[in-house]
C-alpha cells in the first residue's frame, strides 16, 4: 500500500516517541514523508532520536521535551509544533509506564503514576489537540496505544490495566464525538512487542524459567515493530478514512489462544488422536 511519500501532507506527534514502539512508528512515518515531533520527559533521550532518524531518513523531525501529565507543557509543546512546521493534524498517545506488581505491594503513589502518565496523559493530550483542531477546522487523526488486556484486564499490572481500559474507552467515545469534527479516533492493542522499556520491566531475566512469554503466542515468535509501523501508518493515513473508533489488535493470535477454552490440546501429539477418537467414539455404544 505505501509505496512513497504517502504521509506527506501529515504532522504527526508521538508521545513516548524517543524511545522503542514510538521510535519504530516515527522512523517509518518519516520515511513516508511526515513531519514528526516527538515529546518525552527526557532531552538527552530526544536528542539521540531526532539525530539518528533526521541521518537515516532524511526526514524533518524535533524532539520536546514535555511530561504528558502536565496540560502547561502539552501546550508548550503543541505551540512549538505549529511555530515548526505550521499545524498539528495527527496525535499518537504512546507514552507509558508500567511495571510487574502484586496489586497489595503498591502504594497509592505508585498507582497513581502509572494512571497519570497513561489516562491522563492520554486524555491531556487528546483534549488540548483536539480544542486546537475544533477551533482551526483541521482535520486530524488520533492514534492511541493500548493493550489487549484493556477489554480482559490483568492480574499484576492493575494499574496499567485501569488506565488502558480508560484509553480504549476514550478511542470510542471521541470516535463517535469528534468525528463530526473530522477528527477520526482509533487504537492499536499490541501484544509482546521487545522494547528495552517494557520487556525490563514486565519480563525480568529472573523470571524467565517460569514464565516464557513467547509460549503464550499461537505464531511462536514476537511482533516485529515494522509490522506494528506498517498498521500505525495505515491508521494515520487516508487510506484508513473511515475506520473510526475502532482498535485492531496485533499480538499473532495471543489473547483468543489464551482465552480458548481448549487450545491446551496443542500439547497432545498427533499420534495420541486416534486413541482419543477412538475412546471418544466408543462412548456412543
Ligand atoms: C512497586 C514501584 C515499582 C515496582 C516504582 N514503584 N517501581 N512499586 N514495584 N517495581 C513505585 C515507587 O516506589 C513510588 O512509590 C512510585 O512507584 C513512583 O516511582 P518512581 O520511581 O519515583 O517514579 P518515576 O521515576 O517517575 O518512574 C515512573 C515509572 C518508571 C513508571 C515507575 O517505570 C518509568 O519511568 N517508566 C516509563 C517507561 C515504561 O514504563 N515503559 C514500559 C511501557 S510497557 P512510593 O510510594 O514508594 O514513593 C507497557 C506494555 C504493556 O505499557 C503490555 C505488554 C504486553
Ligand atoms: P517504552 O520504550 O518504555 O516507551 C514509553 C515511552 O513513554 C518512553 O519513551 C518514555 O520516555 C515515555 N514516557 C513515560 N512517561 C512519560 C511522561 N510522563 N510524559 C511523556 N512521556 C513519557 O515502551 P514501549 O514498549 O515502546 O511502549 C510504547 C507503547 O506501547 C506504550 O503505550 C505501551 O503501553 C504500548 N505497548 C507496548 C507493548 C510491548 O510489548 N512493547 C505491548 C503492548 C502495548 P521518558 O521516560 O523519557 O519520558
Amino acid at each position: 500500500m505505501f509505496k512513497d511519500q504517502e504521509l506527506k501532507e501529515k504532522v504527526i506527534l508521538v508521545t513516548g516517541g524517543g524511545t522503542g514502539l514510538g521510535k519504530s512508528m516515527s522512523r517509518y512515518f518519516l520515511t513516508l514523508g511526515a513531519k514528526v515531533i516527538i515529546a518525552s520527559r527526557k532531552q538527552e533521550v530526544l536528542d539521540a532520536t531526532v539525530k539518528e532518524l533526521t541521518e537515516e531518513t532524511g526526514g524533518e523531525i524535533i524532539g520536546v521535551v514535555c511530561d504528558v501529565r502536565k496540560p502547561l507543557e502539552i501546550e508548550a509543546l503543541i505551540e512549538e509544533g505549529i511555530k515548526k512546521f505550521g499545524e498539528i493534524n495527527v496525535l499518537v498517545n504512546n507514552a507509558a509506564g508500567n511495571f510487574i506488581s502484586p496489586t497489595e505491594r503498591l502504594s497509592p503513589k505508585a498507582f497513581d503514576i502509572i494512571v497519570d502518565i497513561v489516562l491522563k496523559g492520554s486524555y491531556n493530550c487528546s483534549l488540548l489537540l483536539g480544542k486546537y483542531w475544533i477551533k482551526e477546522k483541521i482535520s486530524a487523526t488520533m492514534l492511541n496505544i493500548v493493550t489487549t488486556y484493556s477489554w480482559t484486564g490483568s492480574g499484576y499490572v492493575v494499574p496499567s490495566a485501569v488506565a488502558k481500559a480508560g484509553v480504549l474507552s476514550l478511542t470510542r467515545s471521541l470516535g463517535a464525538e469528534w468525528a463530526k469534527y473530522c477528527i477520526r479516533t482509533n487504537a492499536i492493542a499490541p501484544g509482546p512487542f521487545p522494547t528495552q522499556g517494557a520487556f525490563s520491566r514486565l519480563f525480568p531475566e529472573g523470571l524467565k524459567e517460569k514464565i516464557d512469554p513467547l509460549k503464550r503466542i499461537p505464531l511462536n515468535r514476537y511482533g516485529d515493530h515494522q509490522e506494528l509501523a506498517n498498521l500505525a501508518a495505515y491508521l494515520v493515513s487516508d487510506f484508513s478514512s473511515y475506520v473510526n473508533g475502532e482498535v485492531v489488535t496485533i499480538d499473532g493470535g495471543e489473547w483468543l489462544y489464551n482465552a480458548g477454552e481448549f487450545t491446551g490440546l496443542d500439547a497432545v501429539p498427533g499420534e495420541m488422536w486416534d486413541y482419543i477418537e477412538k475412546e471418544i467414539r466408543g462412548k456412543k455404544k
